[in-house]
């Protein structure tokens, strides 16, 4: 399936008709069947699964992991996120060599009516950068993350503001969002998907769950990030780990060890990143940060990135949060119980006193994220928060945080 890159860029999103082949539809929709059972009995503590619930039951819009609940005669919906029209389009709309699923995830519907959801944009301000920032890095280097919805049953819950994901939020959407953040905007646009269509776009852009009902809904959610594009995704996360991998193919199997490979080379130089910034070694930092982020465009987005994960690691080593069962420490560190593995790997590099010393290198660029006079804007996620939501520190570039290790031991 060809794709244009250009078109999501442009608008924020692509309709593409039968993302899933007719001739899978039905089987597909069996299969996930199978799964939501599942689920639910594990949801209802009927029945234990070998990996635990990955994420907060959310009754508006109940929410499947599949790589918690899959077994080898469920294994075609973990390949359907591996298809051509999925991961291959994603590829292509990423422009990067590589591609990988951060998440796979089935939306169904509630047992009771829950309405609409507030408009967003799937930025959270305290764990990602600025959101004009995260903007011109994806419009000047590609998106590194595609997130897509595909429904087994037709769906128009969604709605988008095209070209929202390009911009901030206008005067007149902040002053709509405020008074009802659950009402139609101006300019939105309702995703109108056949059973089997899709709709990939930006979740940097203006949407809204419309209308959590009663309605049938069985609706595929993925997330895909790349590897080895221009630039450094604001989602690294996986939402699986290798163990789910025991119940695929040995060709399935094999493309997730390299994902986790993929992940696990960046863990490696994120190190070498965070190290070059211990030793105040400014070469290696650019070096390394360019094999991060390699276009030129967008750099600073990166490094606002990584202060949030030096932010992670140094919360996981306080004795309070470390002492936690794994599921509080992922919400203490505003992480996910499932891919908390993968930020541990990455703080257990690091001794305590290192990671305060990191710390302090991040700080003068983390006090200029922060804004205490920011009043909440809507259209963000998480709880309040003292970061600003929108724009990137004003004239601070790569050089000036490398001079400001300096201002640090
Ligand atoms: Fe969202």
């Amino acid at each position: 399936m060809q794709v244009n890159p250009q078109q999501l860029l442009d608008d924020g999103f692509i309709i593409l008709p039968q993302v899933v082949p007719p001739e899978q539809l039905d089987s597909l929709r069996a299969t996930y069947e199978t799964i939501v059972e599942r689920q639910h009995r594990i949801w209802a503590g009927e029945l234990d699964w070998d990996v635990p619930v990955a994420m907060d039951y959310k009754p508006k819009q109940p929410r499947v992991v599949l790589s918690a609940v899959v077994d080898a005669a469920t294994a075609d919906t973990v390949d359907f996120s591996l298809h051509d029209h999925t991961l291959g389009v994603s590829r292509q709309l990423m422009q990067a060599p590589d591609a990988a699923p951060v998440g796979m995830f089935l939306m169904s519907n509630p047992a009771t009516d829950h309405g609409p959801d507030p408009w967003h944009r799937d930025v959270v301000p305290d764990r990602l950068a600025p959101l004009r920032g995260l903007q011109a890095d994806m419009l000047a280097n590609a998106p590194g993350y595609v997130q897509w919805n595909i429904p087994l049953y037709d769906d128009d819950v969604l709605w988008v503001v095209p070209g929202s994901h390009r911009r901030a939020n206008t005067a007149e959407e902040e002053r709509l969002l405020t008074e009802n953040a659950r009402a139609p905007l101006p300019g939105g646009v309702q995703v109108r998907l056949k059973a089997g269509d899709g709709v990939v776009y930006s979740n940097l852009i203006l949407h809204w769950p419309s209308d959590y009902s009663t309605k049938l809904r069985r609706t595929i959610h993925l997330g895909y990030r790349s590897f080895g594009g221009a630039l450094y995704p604001y989602d690294t996360h996986f939402y699986w780990d290798l163990g789910f991998t025991k119940h695929l193919s040995p060709a399935s199997r094999a493309q997730f060890e390299r994902f986790a490979q993929l992940g696990a080379q960046e863990r490696d130089r994120i190190e070498t990143l965070f190290r070059a910034m211990l030793a105040k070694d400014a070469a290696t930092f650019r070096e390394t940060l360019a094999l991060l982020h390699p276009g030129e465009t967008g750099r600073m987005v990166a490094v606002v990135l990584l202060s949030k994960k030096a932010a992670q690691i140094r919360a996981l080593k306080r004795p309070e949060i470390a002492s936690l069962p794994r599921n509080d420490r992922a919400v203490a560190v505003g992480d996910q119980r499932v891919s908390l593995y993968l930020l541990e790997d990455l703080a257990g590099r690091f001794s305590p006193e290192e990671t305060e010393l990191l710390w302090q290198r991040f700080a003068p660029l983390d006090a200029r994220l922060q804004d205490a006079t920011a009043h909440p804007t809507p259209g963000f996620q998480g709880n309040e928060s003292r970061y600003v939501s929108n724009e990137m520190p004003a004239n601070f570039g790569v050089d000036d945080f490398i001079t400001g290790w300096d201002e640090s031991a």
